[in-house]
């Protein structure tokens, strides 16, 4: 199965002109899964609640989920895509999965990072795990590799692939993703932004790219560079993610002390 990454740089606020630039990119790839960056539509710095209100979209209705719609549909593939989703006078920042037969699930960031808190809600999907062609697939988004439950719920629901839209300013992400593929023995494919953006007075945001492809025996299968927009193509096998043991004595979820933990 070839999965990958687009990596962008989206232009704030143009959602109609960064949608239309990663639908061509996605017509272009041969992959059956495709992961887009964190807010890929709208850009990441909004100055406030009323902007992001103005500029998130409904999953139903929305111009970037019709669009993801239609060229998952046209290619037969599946795309998992960071963006702002509005729910009534809810706010999120969000994930969708859509397949060829449409929308199939949304997660809604868990853990919001800095001025995030501000203007979005909190998230309040529990995690979920889809099928996705031949795979098992995950969303979480972003800051959420901090908390290692979210990688490790997912697994624990059986996820194969971990798809992580992003839009990472801290440089830590790239490496520790490496150790929840392997603590978790599962894929990942972080998708991130390059650029930088300074709409807010003195929170001049540099994005760092990045992008990658972790295999459950750690390797980094491909990864983008920090400065251009870049696509990042990876052949796998998801059922490399179902072998859980270490050593023949040792599985990394049966062995654990749930005993010992303080939960
Ligand atoms: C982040 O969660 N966008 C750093």
């Amino acid at each position: 199965m070839k999965v990958a990454f687009i990596q962008t740089c989206p232009e704030f606020g143009d959602v109609k002109a960064n949608v239309e630039a990663a639908v061509k990119r996605i017509a272009r790839i041969d992959a059956e899964l495709v992961v887009l960056p964190e807010l890929f539509s709208t850009g990441y710095q909004f100055r406030g609640r009323k902007e992001l209100l103005d500029l998130s979209e409904e999953v139903s209705s929305g111009y970037a989920v019709k669009r993801l719609k239609e060229v998952a549909a046209d290619k037969g593939a599946w795309i998992v895509a960071g963006l702002a989703e509005r729910a009534g006078r809810k706010a999120y920042n969000s994930a969708v999965l859509v397949g060829p037969k449409g929308h199939i699930g949304t997660y809604r960031k868990a853990h919001l990072f800095w001025d995030e808190k501000k203007y979005f809600d909190k998230g309040n999907t529990p995690f979920m795990v889809y099928k996705a062609g031949k795979a098992r697939v995950g969303m979480m988004i972003c800051f959420d590799w901090v908390f290692p439950e979210a990688a490790r719920t997912l697994s624990l629901m059986g996820a194969e692939i971990i798809c992580h839209p992003s839009n990472l300013v801290l440089p830590f992400c790239p490496d520790a993703m490496i150790t929840r593929s392997l603590e978790n023995r599962v894929f990942t494919i972080s998708a991130n932004r390059v650029g930088t953006e300074t709409r807010v007075k003195g929170k001049a945001l540099k994005f760092i790219g990045t992008s990658q492809v972790t295999s459950p025996m750690g390797e980094v299968l491909v990864r983008a560079g920090r400065v251009r927009e870049q696509t990042g193509v990876a052949e796998i096998d998801p059922r490399d993610a179902r072998a859980k043991n270490i050593t023949p004595t040792n599985h990394i979820f049966k062995d654990r002390r749930k005993d010992l933990f303080r939960l």
